[in-house]
């Protein structure tokens, strides 16, 4: 595999930041649709995306996208790909499929057709007749839009956002890629305040603590493309390695994070110690009606209680709440996600810019606050 097609699936709002994390690794062919960002690359690449990128969700490999009006065709240009150079005898391969738009609608049925001629074509190599249940996982999909099939294969695995350090998470924890990318859309630089007054699990002041250190989101976890038949092991060793030298651990930051619950803090205080960031985040069991934040150009970054996803009758109170602790801060600035419209309302402040994200499927706003900028930036 010299030139790979690869896609990166990316959550709906978030296609803008990954590109900017693609350019700054120094990608710069990209193609850009809704959900998703296109490259053509290498093996290595595959390692470095999955190791680096903060914000997207999945890298896949593109391996086939044909007409197929019939499951005779779809039957024939899947077993068309050499299936022998993909998955080894103990591959245990797994077939997802969706459909849109198409005659072959059933997805059932793609999916069966699919696997089918994949065995047939693995038969002309190996005798195998049932799947195989080892580590060496193959999740492959079949997506059918407008009678066109795309066969991909997931060479993460798990999602990206699952980094390996959230081993416990308290109540509704947000999702790391969205933290990541919070931070990321926010003007926090490590030389600032930084403040979570909701943290919950800690995934925001982690994400941001990683991104000020440079400690590379997947350096802890492991991807399914690892033990891929057609992957050099030593690429990953290399691409980790890599990662480990680059992390700047003498960087002094500022990150406070509190929450109303003693058991919130263990828990984020226990993640922040997997990636021994313990020192990094200033982690204290606080009601926001009583916490009081120095006025020197912080920045909160949070995501407050919400009854969608809580069920508590306190979402007003705690955004009237948020309103009055950031009036008293007047250099501060202030970014909160939250799936409630009258958000703005409650905190008493119509924000400079509000931007639509999707937390899984719940449909939230970034709302954005900005401050003045520090004297000294
Ligand atoms: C949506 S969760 C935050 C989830 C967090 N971002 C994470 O990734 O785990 C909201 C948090 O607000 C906390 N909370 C509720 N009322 C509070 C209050 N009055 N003061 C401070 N924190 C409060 C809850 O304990 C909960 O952990």
């Amino acid at each position: 595999m010299d030139e790979i097609k690869i896609i990166i699936t990316v959550n709906f709002g978030l296609e803008a930041v990954v590109k900017r994390e693609l350019l700054n690794l120094g990608y710069d062919n990209l193609t850009v649709e809704d959900g998703r960002v296109e490259l053509v690359g290498t093996l290595r690449d595959i390692a470095i995306l999955n190791l680096r990128l903060r914000t997207a969700e999945r890298i896949l490999i593109k391996l086939a996208s044909f007409e197929a009006l019939t499951f005779e065709e779809l039957f024939d240009k899947t077993f068309e790909l050499d299936w022998r150079e993909i998955i080894s005898k103990d591959g245990n391969f797994l077939v997802q499929g969706r459909s849109a738009k198409s005659k072959l609608f059933s997805v059932s049925d793609s999916q069966r057709i699919v696997e089918k001629a994949i065995i047939k074509k693995l038969q002309t190599k190996y005798d195998i007749e049932t799947f195989s249940k080892s580590e060496e996982r193959y999740k492959l999909e079949v997506a059918l839009y407008k009678d066109i099939a795309t066969i991909t294969l997931d060479t993460s695995g798990d999602g990206l956002h699952k980094r390996g350090y959230r081993e416990m998470a308290y109540k509704a924890p947000i999702s790391e890629t969205i933290a990541a990318s919070m931070v990321m859309l926010s003007y926090w630089n490590d030389e600032r305040m930084l403040c979570d007054p909701f943290c919950g699990s800690g995934t925001i002041p982690i994400e941001a603590a990683m991104i000020a250190k440079n400690i590379a989101p997947g350096i802890t976890r492991h991807f399914d493309s690892e033990k891929f038949m057609f992957m050099d092991e030593n690429i990953y060793k290399e691409e980790r390695a890599k990662c480990y030298s680059e992390i700047d651990y003498d960087k002094k930051l500022q990150i406070f994070a509190s929450d109303i619950s003693y058991r919130a803090i263990s828990v984020a205080k226990a993640n922040a110690e997997i990636l021994g960031l313990e020192e990094d985040i200033n982690f204290f069991v606080k009601d926001i009606r009583e916490l009081d934040l120095p006025d020197d150009y912080g920045v909160i970054i949070t995501n407050p209680p919400y009854g969608v996803r809580i069920g508590g009758d306190e979402t007003e109170e705690l955004e009237v709440e948020l309103g009055k602790l950031y009036k008293s801060i007047p250099t501060w600035s202030l970014y909160a996600i939250s799936s409630d419209e009258s958000f703005e309302r409650n905190f008493g402040k119509k924000s400079n810019r509000n931007r639509k994200l999707y937390n899984g499927r719940i449909k939230t706003y970034y709302y954005q606050y900005y401050g003045p900028r520090p004297l000294k930036d």
